[in-house]
């Protein structure tokens, strides 16, 4: 760019991205072009980027970490990895990122939120003659044997949120018996929580677990997948955003939360990559055919205990045991 002289002399942002690429990309550039600070992005899914800065602990590398599941957020908290702030925009931010705030004793906050439901492919489920699932109960039967696909818990946030949801709605015991009948009618548990929607939209597969937005992201790309939010009620993520502790450009970490939370910057899913999530600032509409979460059966998610870290690293340790080692 012609004008990247001031950029060099705003300094550097690095920023660590767990929503879709098409928009960590966008929020990137819109910065770098707004602030002038020059802004090295790594995009990675929310357990890896949870991974990540726990590895960076002595030495950190990122300044911030934008998007992603709460629960990962939560944890980076508690482990005393990032560090309180407060933005301007606090004021203006819907009650559920606000409790993230809380959860997170002012070391996060909410930036968007997102339903767990079952995305499908229409063709395919018409040409097996299967029919679209509509509750959990459902996709145990044996006409989805090796139809469904889910992603792996331990890199994927979404695939965690789906499980404590899951542990939330039935009780752990029979979350996992579930989980163990559902294994036969998995064909694969993706490293990424997007993954099993883009394959149904690709008609790899006919059946996702996903959250439901990512499904109306695939369909306005003109691919047939409709989705459904489980009858017996499904539980949300809070996508959050989080500064990391030892930031070595902290000022211009802040500077990013700032300006993450505007209106404006909210709105930059959407508009470049039809992202659908529901935003935290109150004065951004919800973008035309996003989910509306307030409209669903929700369950209370209970988002301080499913994002301790003993909690999730014993889910984790469980499903591995239970699950993730079944033969296929
Ligand atoms: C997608 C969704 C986000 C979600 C993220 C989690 O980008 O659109 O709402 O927060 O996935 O990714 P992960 O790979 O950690 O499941």
């Amino acid at each position: 760019m012609a004008w990247a002289a001031p950029a060099q002399a705003q300094g550097q942002l690095n920023l660590y991205c767990s929503v879709q690429v098409e928009w960590c990309t966008a929020i990137a550039n819109t910065f770098q072009r707004d602030t002038g600070i020059t802004v090295n992005m790594t995009q990675k899914g929310s357990g890896e980027s949870l991974a990540q800065i726990r590895a960076e602990a002595q030495n950190p590398r990122g300044d911030v970490w934008f998007g992603g599941t709460g629960d990962p957020h939560l944890i980076v908290a508690e482990e005393g990895l990032s560090v309180e702030y407060k933005s301007a925009a606090h004021v203006d931010l819907q009650p559920w990122a606000i409790r993230q705030y809380e959860a997170a004793k002012g070391r996060s906050v909410g930036v968007y939120s997102g339903a767990v439901g079952f995305g499908f492919n229409t063709e395919l489920l018409a040409k097996k003659t299967i029919s679209a699932p509509a509750c959990w109960a459902d996709l145990t039967k044996a006409a989805y044997k090796g139809e469904i696909q889910v992603a792996n818990p331990n890199s994927s946030g979404t695939a965690y949120v789906i499980i404590a949801t899951l542990v939330q709605l039935m009780g752990e015991d029979k979350a996992f018996a579930y989980l163990k009948e559902l294994h036969p009618n998995i064909n694969a548990y993706a490293r990424s929580g997007t993954g099993p929607i883009k394959a149904v939209a690709r008609g790899e597969t006919a059946v996702s677990l996903s959250f439901v937005h990512d499904a109306v992201t695939e369909s306005n790309a003109g691919f047939p997948v409709k989705y459904n939010t489980p009858c017996e009620g499904t539980g949300y993520e809070i996508g959050s955003m989080s500064i990391i502790k030892g930031a070595r450009n902290i000022a211009n970490a802040r500077r990013f939360y700032d300006w993450a939370l505007t209106p404006a910057a909210q709105r930059i899913g959407f508009e470049v990559g039809k992202q659908l999530q529901m935003p935290s600032n109150k004065n951004a509409p919800l973008p035309p055919g996003a989910p509306d979460l307030s409209k669903m059966k929700l369950v209370e998610y209970d988002f301080v205990k499913y994002g301790a870290a003993a909690e999730r690293r014993r889910l984790l340790a469980k499903w591995d045991a239970e699950i993730g080692s079944l033969p296929r």
